[in-house]
């Protein structure tokens, strides 16, 4: 039998330059879609996934993300003395457990490699779930969850990808499929940003991995890669050498929060989505003139 999956990490030591000026002094993580925070998208994929450690890979200006994690005792009695409990509910829902938290550092923004990296010794020799915050997802059970069941027939590593438009494989890194069924099947490979023609499938890696600790010899052994970064893409790759990696073809949609059209349409989908705000919403884009903007 596999071993559980009870860490998840959470890189959030980038720069966030495509989001600039807005990431000056705030984490890209803490931008909102809706009325949540990206990181605590994340974390509640991650909770209902059954996972039960969350480590923060964090840099300079990302202290906010610990604050969010915490208790906000003046914010708490103002409601309470309010009455309002739904708000205060949804906040203290919202909380990952007491001790249940890590916050390590990422002196220097060395790719994400190097950030997985950086949570080697708080994660430790067990199989870890590593979620990208910037790439949120419309899915149901969440995507880790269906991750985490395909983990438990196969075992080993299990990366997250979706179909993307063929046109659009040079964006992405794509996978090689091996044999298996439409939505579990083996890895054989990967390539970074292919062109079109010379891509494996339109099977692409969207911010959802379970990887087995010896992931952290390899990111250790690595020199820099394309970019000046350590690419957890190269370590992933020898990695594959040795060990099984399984694709799961998720039922869902990822929305890539770190572009600015991402965003943009994550917003408009995750607030069609809310029965709170759907109706008004609506209403309001039907108020806007948008054939003149188009
Ligand atoms: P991105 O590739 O989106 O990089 O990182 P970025 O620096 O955040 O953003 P841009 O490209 O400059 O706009 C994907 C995830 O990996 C983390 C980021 O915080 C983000 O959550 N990351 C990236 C690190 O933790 N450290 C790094 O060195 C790079």
């Amino acid at each position: 039998m596999s071993q559980r999956v009870r860490t998840a990490v959470f890189p959030v030591a980038g720069l966030g330059t495509r989001f600039l000026p807005a990431t000056k002094a705030m984490p890209k993580e803490m931008l909102t879609v809706v009325d949540r925070p990206l990181i605590q998208y994340a974390v509640d994929e991650a909770r209902e996934a059954g996972i039960e450690h969350f480590v923060f890979v964090t840099g300079r200006n990302k202290g906010v993300i610990e604050d969010h994690f915490d208790r906000q005792f003046e914010l708490e009695a103002t409601l309470e003395s309010r009455n309002k409990t739904e708000a205060l509910e949804e906040l203290r829902k919202d909380l990952p457990s007491a001790g249940r938290t890590s916050f390590t550092r990422q002196q220097e923004p060395l790719g994400l490699g190097h950030a997985v990296w950086c949570a080697r010794d708080i994660v430790g020799n067990q199989p870890f779930a590593l979620l990208l915050p910037d790439m949120i997802f419309r899915a149901k059970p969440g995507v880790l969850r269906q991750m985490m069941d395909a983990y438990e027939e196969t075992g080993g590593n299990v990366i997250g990808v979706e179909e993307c438009d063929w046109n659009d494989v040079s964006s992405y890194g794509v996978v090689v499929r091996g044999e298996g069924e439409d939505r579990s099947f083996r890895i054989n490979g990967m390539v970074e940003k292919p062109k079109r023609d010379e891509a494996p499938s339109n099977l692409f890696i969207s911010g959802r991995y379970i990887l087995q600790p010896e992931i952290f010899s390899l990111l250790a052994e690595q020199t820099k890669g394309a970019g000046g970064e350590i690419q957890l893409t190269d370590a992933m790759q020898t990695l594959m050498g040795q060990q099984r990696f399984t694709g799961v073809k998720y039922q869902g949609k990822v929305f890539d929060c770190g572009s600015k059209l991402g965003f943009l349409t994550a917003n408009v989908v995750f607030a069609l989505d809310r029965e709170d705000i759907r109706q008004g919403f609506v209403q309001e884009l039907r108020k806007l003139d948008l054939d003149d903007a188009i």
